[in-house]
């Protein structure tokens, strides 16, 4: 295989960002994802929906190493403040498929407090899919503030803020092969 060609370090606007995890580990833990949903889904055919725009490197890597039949697609969660109720709700753009009586895979980049997440999963719901399991790279457990279920999970990480591949700090540093951390 190729040699990794991880950034050992970013500086965006004020802030450092140091290497946290590897291209390597990163690839080696999407092998074995994958290799559970091939187990599990092998008499299915998912549908796989990606939250955009963080995920898009976790799913295409994913991607390649499913050996089932599925649909992928892609949606972006969007923030709207309601003049009904207060706080911030998320509304779901792109989602064009039927999901009703289907199996969902939905793949994230990271779950932090789990407010995305679980706003989308109730969302999908409504729409009376089969069933609906969460895919996510990373997870900050002591940031949870949501009860998920979270079928398949890259990483636990600790409470720190991170970056690269997929992940952003002010829409940059997206483009890595690994993962960093803020310093
Ligand atoms: P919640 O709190 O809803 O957050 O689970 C999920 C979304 O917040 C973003 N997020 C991060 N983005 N580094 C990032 O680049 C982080 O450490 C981080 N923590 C949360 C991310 O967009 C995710 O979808
Ligand atoms: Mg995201």
């Amino acid at each position: 295989s190729l040699p990794p060609t991880d950034v050992s370090m970013m500086t965006i606007k004020d802030k450092t960002f140091v290497p946290f995890i590897t291209e390597e580990a990163i690839q080696a833990r999407i092998q074995e994802l994958a290799e559970q949903i091939n187990q599990a889904y092998a008499d299915k055919k998912p549908l796989i929906v990606v939250v955009l725009n963080g995920a898009f490197l976790f799913a295409a890597d994913l991607a390649k190493h499913l050996t089932i039949s599925c649909e992928i697609t892609f949606i972006r969660v969007a923030s709207y403040t309601a003049t009904e109720s207060s706080g911030q709700l998320k509304e779901i753009l792109g989602l064009n498929e039927s999901i009703a009586g289907r199996d969902l895979i939905v793949v994230e980049d990271i779950v932090d407090t789990g407010f995305t997440l679980y706003e989308v999963c109730q969302q999908l719901q409504e729409k009376e899919p089969a069933s609906i399991a969460i895919a996510t790279l990373l997870f900050k457990p002591t940031a949870l503030k949501k009860q998920l279920d979270l079928h398949y999970v890259g990483f636990e990480i600790e409470n720190r803020f991170v970056l690269g591949y997929g992940l952003d700090y002010d829409g940059l540093g997206r483009n890595t092969p690994n993962i960093l951390v803020l310093e």
